[in-house]
């Protein structure tokens, strides 16, 4: 790519787009808040940003290689338009790749890690002026107290409450682009959520790496895991739905499997990713759990809400997984009963053990066994919607739907439900479940729900 040259005005309209996991939605958004406070504006979606964030992701090698496919595009549409925006990459590539980025695609002039991105207008403002500006320090305290207080949110607002990992997972890039674990502060989670409800929140997700692993000291100076803080923020009388993701099971303790049968608020759904059924490469991967072990919490946590829904991800092809291997990982998902899951063939990511491990997987047979899981998850999650219908429950409404009248809005178990009727965003309504799809459920509106 030759070299482009600088922008000859400081931006005033920006568009941040966000790739991976809901951690990097919140940081996108937190961005977008930042430079509203600068004085610029989101741009609109019919027109050209003078500064594009992209906020990404390295979790697998196809999401890395897409930042580069997206700087190629933008360059190009900027040059017909006549004006290449500013680029500024954020995010988890951004930590990984550092100026390394700007050697393989000269247009970017910003590159910001995870725990840095609070720096963002003064690294624009020098890009702006001509220079370059890269920070991949991680002091990951400064962020959040450098950030502008919350305004205006969705009805279902994402929290950080907890980030980085120690879990080191052989096959993972996660502990190198953000680094240790590091639990917010109650007394600013709490700040933060009741910010949040004020600005239009009824719905809160705490997000973390390890959000389970999320410990801090409450108001009276008692040391509280999340089941603490969830009771704390189900105080808040206008939130009326909490939920986390996503978890580890090592940090599943007794207090957040007991808290899905006391605290109401808390919804019936936990992401608890297993990753394999095979023990033998359960430790490979250095996931601390066993296939039995993992087993056994959910019947804790079935216990405790009985009809709780219940989802995990799936690595396909880990070296050496042989189909024996990969056969007991079909036969936990029979076990577990999904009502939803994520699946991927295992990326060999630069840095971690797993990727020069012996024994690498070919792609035929990582893509043979990827969608015979995909058929053994779609199954189950078909049979927990079918399960679903004949129940009235609470929807939450999120969207507007594709035809005219119709709303899109969420079930307790985390369900995208669609129907008719006349109701506003962020209403929470009853519904009756009448149809069920793999990926979503008709329902039909009672009225307004009590709370
Ligand atoms: N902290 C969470 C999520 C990590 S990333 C957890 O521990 O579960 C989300 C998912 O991506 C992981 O659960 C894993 O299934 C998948 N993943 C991570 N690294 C991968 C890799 N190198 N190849 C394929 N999938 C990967
Ligand atoms: Fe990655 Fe494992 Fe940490 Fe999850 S627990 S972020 S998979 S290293
Ligand atoms: Fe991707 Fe970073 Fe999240 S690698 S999954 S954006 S923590």
């Amino acid at each position: 790519m030759p070299a482009t040259p600088p922008p000859r005005t400081f931006p005033k309209t920006f568009n941040v787009k966000s790739f991976g996991c809901q951690m990097n939605v919140y940081d996108g958004e937190r961005m977008a808040e930042l430079l509203t406070a600068e004085g610029m504006r989101a741009a609109d979606e019919s027109e050209a940003a003078d500064l594009v964030v992209l906020n990404t992701c390295h979790i697998r090698e196809k999401a890395t290689e897409k930042v580069y496919s997206d700087i190629g595009r933008i360059v190009k549409d900027g040059r017909e338009a006549g004006a290449v925006p500013l680029i500024a990459v954020a995010g988890c590539v951004a930590q990984a790749e550092g100026e390394e980025i700007m050697a393989r695609a000269p247009s970017v002039r910003v590159v910001v890690g995870p725990q840095a991105y609070h720096r963002l207008p003064v690294m624009v403002a020098e890009a702006a002026a001509g220079g370059r500006a890269t920070e991949t320090d991680m002091p990951a305290e400064a962020k959040f107290a450098a950030l502008p207080k919350r305004r205006k949110v969705g009805a279902s607002a994402f929290l950080t409450v907890q980030e980085g990992c120690d879990k080191f997972c052989t096959y993972c890039v996660v502990p190198y682009t953000r680094g240790a674990e590091l639990s917010r502060p109650h007394a600013d989670l709490v700040s933060e959520a009741r910010a949040l409800v004020e600005g239009g929140a009824r719905e809160i997700t705490l997000l973390g790496q390890n959000v389970n692993a999320w410990s801090g000291e409450d108001g009276k100076g008692r040391r509280v895991g999340l089941a603490g803080l969830a009771e704390e923020l189900a105080k808040i009388e206008q939130l009326a739905r909490i939920r986390y993701t996503t978890s580890h099971p090592a940090d599943m303790d007794d207090a957040l499997i007991e808290a899905h049968g006391l605290n109401p608020k808390l919804m019936p759904f936990l992401h608890l990713p297993v990753q394999s059924g095979s023990d033998r490469v359960l430790k490979a991967m250095n996931r601390s759990h066993t296939a039995e072990g993992y087993l056994r919490i959910l019947e804790r946590v079935r216990a405790a809400r009985p009809d709780i829904a219940l989802s995990g991800d799936f690595i396909v092809g880990f070296p050496g997984e042989t189909e024996a291997e990969f056969e007991a990982t079909l036969q936990i998902i029979a076990e577990a009963r999904y009502a939803q899951a994520f699946s991927f063939k295992f990326s060999a990511r630069p840095g971690t053990p797993a990727a020069t491990m012996d024994g690498q997987i070919a792609a035929e047979v990582m893509d043979e066994r990827l969608q015979r899981l995909i058929a053994a998850l779609q199954r189950d999650s078909l049979a927990f919607n079918r399960g679903s219908v004949g129940k009235r429950c609470e929807v939450l409404v999120e969207r507007k739907g594709r035809h005219p009248g119709q709303w899109l809005g969420k079930s307790p178990w985390l369900q995208s439900v669609h129907f008719t009727g006349d109701v506003a965003l962020g209403d929470l309504v009853e519904v009756d479940l009448v149809e069920a799809g793999p990926n979503s459920l008709g329902g039909q509106l009672v009225g307004r729900a009590a709370g």
